[in-house]
């Protein structure tokens, strides 16, 4: 099959997808021939986000939407579904992290973090998971990080909240699998984006980009049906 019509036929969610890693990925899979739901919480964001998508000749939407609030999440299903038909592709990207020594975080950061990174992705999910088991089949992928697997000073609750995702991921993708419904989770180290952009200590030239992370989506959903990647572990070429 024609590479750049691999994909026809789904409608894709991305969180979190009016810049960095997620606008890539909404990219990617726009190329790919897919329709594109993207969301965020800056409109201005994401009016320059459905430019560039609508730009590709992809069939796109933006909403505001915040992944932490149940209401959002539900209207944004809702409408991605009434414009584009049943979700089946849903990438959860939008994240934030905040690093410091557990000890010193306020509860409203521990809450902001596990909120976005974690409960967002277990609201996403609910709200798709009915229809792709409907349907028989569905694609659920979530950016976690190689923090979901290693310690490090300061990262007490990103690393929390990235080790539960991959838990919830793992569990999910035994919960759905004989419903045709495959759970991945991609794990990239220090991607060159405005998140690592002010702690970073490292050649960004050397860094990965937001689309090495997208090409791993793609290795994801373009992989033969009779078998799935679970999880990729993406490292840079050479060390930054
Ligand atoms: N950059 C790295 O080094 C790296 C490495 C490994 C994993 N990751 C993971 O990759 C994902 C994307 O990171 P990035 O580097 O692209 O970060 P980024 O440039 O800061 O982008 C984060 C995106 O998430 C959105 N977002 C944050 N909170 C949200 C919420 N509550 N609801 C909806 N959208 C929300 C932001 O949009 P708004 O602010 O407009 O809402 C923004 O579009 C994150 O999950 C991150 O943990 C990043």
């Amino acid at each position: 099959m024609d590479k750049g019509r691999m994909l026809s036929g789904n409608s894709a969610i991305i969180t979190g997808a009016g810049k960095g890693i997620g606008l890539a990925i909404a990219r990617m899979i726009g190329k790919l021939g897919a329709r594109v739901s993207i969301c965020g919480r800056d409109q201005r964001r994401l009016d320059d986000a459905l430019e560039k998508l609508r730009m590709d000749g992809t069939e796109a939407m933006a909403n505001i939407a915040d992944v932490t609030v149940a209401e959002d999440v539900t209207t944004l299903v809702e409408r991605t579904k009434d414009k584009f038909g049943p979700v089946t592709i849903l990438v959860n990207n939008a994240g934030v992290g905040i690093f410091k020594p557990a000890h010193q975080l306020s509860l409203g950061e521990w809450d902001n973090v596990m909120d976005t990174n974690l409960k967002g992705v277990f609201l996403m999910c609910r709200a798709v998971v009915p229809d792709m088991i409907q349907r028989g089949g569905g694609d659920i992928i979530n950016i976690a990080s190689l923090a979901g697997k290693n310690a490090f000073s300061g990262g007490g609750v990103y690393c929390a909240s990235k080790w539960g995702l991959l838990g919830l991921t793992h569990c999910m993708a035994e919960d759905l699998r004989d419903s045709g419904v495959k759970v991945s989770a991609i794990c990239p180290g220090s991607v060159a984006t405005e998140f690592s952009h002010s702690s970073t200590k490292f050649d960004v030239s050397k860094m990965l980009q937001a689309d090495d992370v997208a090409h791993a989506v793609e290795m994801i959903l373009t992989q033969a049906p009779q078998s799935f990647v679970s999880e990729i572990s993406l490292r840079p070429a050479r060390k930054p």
